[in-house]
């Protein structure tokens, strides 16, 4: 049985008051049941700030990027060592603003991937098609492509440590939420593809999330879903209200 995550993308949002507030409400809010697994990654100059409010909670920390390197001369990056020093658990990768405004390749995400892997950090690998992409039936090879290739040399074993999140790119910040039968085909798509590259069990412990347009509206439907195993949100984890009310659309 494969628990749910929910984790909050806050990208370059928020100040540090507001971050403080935020976490303080969803701590103060959440009641974990042991059905579903929190995640909050806020901007990297916040972490700091904000590790010490989740340190006897069970909502995990995470951060939206890292550098591959460990340490040395790479102006304005982040190592994951620095990350667990802060007590980072999550690592957000291969985000689509990532590979779409920054230029990420799957070989440098695939670097990241290894690197995050080797400290402990659990990768939530993103992977997901532009709307050119779906529309001329490429989908199911794109993720193909970007799974594969950011997963290349990661073990049977170290899977389990990664989650993936299926966000379509027409689908972040848009409003334009996949139906559900377009997120249950690709989750579908992608734990077979998993099994292909590993066997049925590994498959079957991935945990694959959606992201793109999740608000409390659509939460209980999509989370409803076979080979959904989770959300993650981006403008809907930024308002207490909103993100809790994604973590009440969770199965019980
Ligand atoms: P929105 O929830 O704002 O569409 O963003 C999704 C996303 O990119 C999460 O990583």
């Amino acid at each position: 049985m494969r628990k749910v995550l929910i984790a909050g993308n806050w990208k370059m949002n928020l100040n540090r008051q507001a971050a403080v507030s935020l976490v303080e409400a969803i701590v103060q809010r959440f009641a974990s049941e042991g059905t579903v697994d929190l995640a909050l990654c806020p901007p990297f100059v916040y972490l700091e700030t904000l590790a010490p409010l989740l340190k006897d909670s069970s909502v995990a920390l995470g951060a939206q990027n890292m550098y591959f390197e460990k340490s040395g001369a790479f102006t304005g990056e982040v190592s994951g060592e620095m990350l667990v020093d802060v007590g980072c658990r999550f690592v957000i990768l291969g985000h689509s603003e990532r590979r779409h405004i920054l230029g990420e390749t799957d070989a440098m995400i695939n670097q990241k991937v290894h690197a995050a892997l080797e400290l402990g950090l659990r990768p939530i690998l993103c992977v997901g098609e532009l709307l050119a992409e779906r529309e001329a039936g490429q989908t199911e090879a794109v993720v193909r492509q970007q799974m594969t290739g950011s997963l290349a040399g990661v073990s049977a074993d170290q899977m389990p440590n990664i989650v993936i999140a299926y966000e379509p790119v027409w689908a972040i910040g848009t409003g334009k939420v996949a139906t559900p039968e377009q997120a249950q085909s690709v989750h579908a798509d992608l734990r077979r593809m998993i099994e292909e590259c590993y066997n049925a069990q590994v498959a079957g412990a991935v945990r694959i999330q959606y992201g793109g347009s999740v608000k409390p509206e659509n939460a209980k439907e999509l989370l409803s879903l076979e080979d959904v195993d989770g959300a993650l949100v981006g403008g809907a984890s930024l308002k207490v209200e909103d993100f809790l009310g994604i973590v009440a659309g969770v199965p019980k």
